[in-house]
């Protein structure tokens, strides 16, 4: 694997599946893979998660890490090329990433959708100027389109938690107060379809995601018709995909809120959401402090995932 962008670049996911069990079984076996090697992660977004565990996995692995915040601390960063920069912005990232470059063997990069250009965000313009100027592979940690260290982690924890071979699993839109981008709802829909798993995604009206991602999934409106028999609920925030509203939040129905109510339409179905969560807005306070919630493992499976795809990297250095 050069870089991990998407699904695309695990390659056969059965087998990835058994590398991550490695990885979680023997968290330190490959302790002298990274020695020596510097993996530098680039956030133009804030992180709690994902922070945290792609560090322990380069931990883990051996390596040295840098972390940067673009936006607190390094120069304003100009991403347009053609722009007179007479603004705030004092830095080109076409300097700015072959100079970050130099510094690492391996770059991680957050940077968020803006929401404002479609065509922009789903160029995935910054990752896309990484891969291309750095001349390191580079390691999505959530773009504008997908995260995919964040899908991995969850086909590993329901593969930890299934109870037969092709669970139904739901995905379904739920209320929030902000606009939110479409990637982590993008990456797992495509993740657990290339699974093979039996997947609904069920949304209001006009927040259908983009077909690229739904691929193999069935799509439905009503949220009670398709809970029914869940084995799996992810409940996640999105915003509008669709041109005329792209961006855009056009519900705030909060009968979406996944409720104790709407968990016993389920087959006791275990209950996950990538994190961070709006309680009581996406999810009920009994609902996520249920047996059934597995979120914190869900999130301690990042560590899982982040270390298995840098172990993939390093080991083509
Ligand atoms: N799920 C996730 O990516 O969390 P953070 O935004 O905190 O990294």
């Amino acid at each position: 694997m050069r870089h991990f962008t998407s699904v695309h670049d695990i390659g056969d996911l059965k087998s990835a599946l058994e590398r991550a069990r490695f990885v979680k079984e023997n968290p330190f076996a490959d302790k002298e893979l990274g020695r020596d090697k510097t993996m530098l992660l680039i956030f133009f977004n804030s992180s709690l998660r994902t922070r945290l565990s792609t560090q322990r996995a380069a931990m883990n692995l051996g390596m040295n890490v840098i972390v940067l915040d673009v936006n607190q601390g390094a120069w304003k960063l100009e991403t347009e090329r053609g722009v007179v920069m007479d603004g705030d912005k004092s830095e080109h990232i076409l300097e700015a990433i072959p100079v970050m470059g130099s510094y690492c063997d391996i770059i991680g990069v957050r940077s968020f959708a803006g929401l404002t250009d479609k065509s922009a965000d789903y160029s995935e313009n910054i990752l896309s100027q990484f891969i291309k100027y750095s001349g390191k592979p580079v390691v999505s940690m959530e773009a504008a389109t997908g995260h995919p260290l964040q899908a991995f982690a969850d086909i590993i924890t329901i593969e930890e938690h299934k109870k037969c071979a092709r669970p139904k699993v739901v995905m379904t839109w739920a209320p929030h107060p902000k606009a939110l981008p479409q990637a982590v709802p993008n990456s797992f829909a495509q993740w657990s379809a290339a699974a093979g798993y039996d997947v609904t995604v069920v949304q209001p009206h006009g927040y259908e995601l983009s077909p690229e991602f739904t691929k193999g999934c069935k799509i439905e409106y009503n949220q009670d018709k398709a809970l029914e028999g869940a084995d799996f609920v992810y409940a996640k925030n999105w915003s509008v995909f669709d041109d005329a509203n792209y961006g855009k939040v056009i519900c705030k129905d909060m009968d979406w809120t996944v409720s104790e109510k709407k968990m016993a339409l389920t087959n006791n179905a275990f209950f996950m959401h990538c994190l961070p969560v709006r309680r009581n807005m996406i999810v009920t306070d009994a609902v996520i402090e249920s047996p059934q919630s597995i979120v914190i493992p869900e999130a301690a499976n990042r560590v899982v995932s982040a270390q298995t795809v840098i172990k993939d990297i390093l080991k083509t250095l």
